[in-house]
């Protein structure tokens, strides 16, 4: 009798071993125990989403479960890029993007439109030959039929991205040179022309990194509004660092907002690594950082009118596919799920901030 008795002691204390393993386990990817049924678009007033993988909603049942769960709007990440969908001047590739489009009706969710002219583009392009009005008539043509696809499913749009650079003047890029200036004010007057419901953004990044970023956004902003350009927001990108101050962050939000137009925090993430460490690890510390800068940006963009909180969307989802472990080389974990599909801390520091 006495090996049963041990038997059935040492099963037990195996059983009480793990169940405190699963529930740390649990504790530790949500930063606490947050119900499985509460998620961050449920309790907002504002849409949340994510930026989306075509190929890993297609492939991976996690992936696209979470998305399912987590997001009520979806941005295709490259998708609806020039670069996907004419990658030659005779072909037109729509396949990952209505993908995308289909899933995203299926599954009730917003699609925001990303992006129709950005200063990236495919080869041939770069080494176009024609006069000024080719030019025009391809820029038009291509506005107007990746629009017109959309139409009615496509809600809104990023029209032009990334138009300003870094000192606060037009990017040089192959629309500047061959269009002039105001290609900026045409784009959106084409895409209105191809959707007039459609709600038209203007999308940067760095309005949070510098004033000079910010007034120079802000400036070619405000000269579209008073021309009558139809635009109807203002996309703040927000790839930010544990480094960017509160500060910076809450004049981006507030001074964008005072244009009165529709507020989108387009492309949130942010890095924990930006020294670039190569054994950097994450940890508590680091965890508990990045939720208090999640919380702090969800609750500042809270406080704008509800009219104009168009929305907040992560570029990707986990850690696992986030842009900036690719684009630099470097461990980081920028997003509020992390590579195993949990919650981290800095999903309960978004829905602190929407209590
Ligand atoms: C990035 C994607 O995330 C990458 O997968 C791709 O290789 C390059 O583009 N600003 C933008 C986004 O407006 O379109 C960029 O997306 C990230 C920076």
């Amino acid at each position: 009798m006495r090996w049963r008795s041990w038997l059935l002691i040492s099963t037990l204390l195996i059983c009480c071993a793990c169940s405190k393993g699963n529930e740390d386990h649990q504790n530790n990817a949500a930063g606490d125990s947050i119900p499985e049924n509460a998620t961050i678009w449920q309790r907002a007033a504002f849409r949340w989403g994510a930026a989306v993988n075509a190929k890993l909603l297609r492939n991976n049942a996690a992936y696209r479960a979470i998305v399912t769960r987590e997001d009520n709007s979806v941005t295709p990440e490259n998708a609806m890029k020039i670069t996907r969908i004419r990658s030659s001047p005779d072909t037109w590739n729509f396949s990952d993007a209505d993908y995308i489009v289909n899933y995203a009706i299926e599954n009730n969710k917003r699609i925001h439109g990303h992006t129709l002219i950005w200063y990236r583009v495919p080869a041939w392009l770069e080494t176009y030959q024609a006069d000024a009005a080719g030019w025009e008539q391809l820029f038009k043509e291509y506005i107007q039929t990746v629009v017109s696809r959309y139409k009615g499913k496509v809600g809104s749009w990023d029209v032009v991205n990334e138009a300003i650079d870094d000192n606060g003047n037009l990017r040089d890029c192959v629309w500047l040179r061959n269009l002039g200036a105001d290609y900026i004010a045409r784009a959106f007057q084409y895409a209105h022309e191809a959707d007039p419901d459609a709600l038209l953004f203007y999308n940067d990044y760095g309005q949070e990194q510098s004033e000079l970023k910010r007034n120079a956004s802000l400036a070619l902003i405000n000269s579209l509004i008073s021309r009558s350009v139809p635009i109807h927001g203002i996309g703040l990108q927000m790839h930010i660092s544990k480094n960017t101050s509160e500060e910076n962050l809450a004049a981006a939000i507030n001074t964008a907002a005072k244009t009165g137009l529709q507020i989108h925090i387009s492309e949130l993430d942010i890095a924990m690594n930006p020294e670039n460490n190569p054994d950097l690890t994450y940890n508590t510390a680091l965890a508990e950082m990045q939720s208090k800068k999640y919380n702090f940006i969800v609750k500042t963009y809270n406080a704008i009118p509800e009219a104009q909180r168009f929305g907040i969307t992560t570029w990707n989802v986990t850690d696992g596919d986030s842009w900036i472990v690719d684009a630099f080389k470097r461990p980081d974990w920028p997003l509020p799920f992390d590579k195993d599909y949990k919650r981290k801390a800095a999903y309960r520091g978004i829905l602190e901030a929407l209590k």
